[in-house]
């Protein structure tokens, strides 16, 4: 049997438009509230359309000497411009960008998952550091 993992790709978001880009802190204190921004498509648009969306992004963080991830938040992006006149043809459309305010007690990794309705899972991750 195939591990999903063999299915989420990876790859550098600058010339890959589904790789999600985490922006944060590189450092952040202990137990102080800091913001996570997570979007993508940041160097190469990905489309926004009924037929080619990307349907939701979750960031997860790893942090140091624990067993497992957390999930951190997960955003759904439901409006893709379908309406009653049909594909394309609304007037809403949301955009694939999330911005979570989080703390963390202890450094670690942030991994963020972002699912295209038509090209799967695409993963990135980024380090950060308690100081
Ligand atoms: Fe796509």
């Amino acid at each position: 049997m195939a591990e999903l993992s063999g299915h989420i790709k990876k790859a550098d978001w600058k010339t890959e438009k589904h790789v999600p880009v985490i922006e944060c802190p590189d450092t952040v204190k202990a137990g102080e509230m800091f913001g996570v921004k997570v979007t993508l498509g940041k160097e190469i648009a990905h489309p926004n359309t009924t037929e080619h969306h990307i349907r939701w992004i979750t960031l997860y963080m790893h942090a140091e000497g624990e067993k497992f991830a957390y999930e951190v938040a997960h955003a759904e992006f439901n409006a893709h411009g379908e309406s009653t006149e049909g594909a394309n043809k609304g007037p809403v459309y949301t955009h694939h960008e999330v911005t979570v305010t989080m703390k963390t007690a202890k450094a670690g990794t942030l991994h963020a998952l972002a699912f295209c309705n038509i090209h799967g899972l695409w993963e990135s991750s980024r380090e950060i550091g308690v100081g």
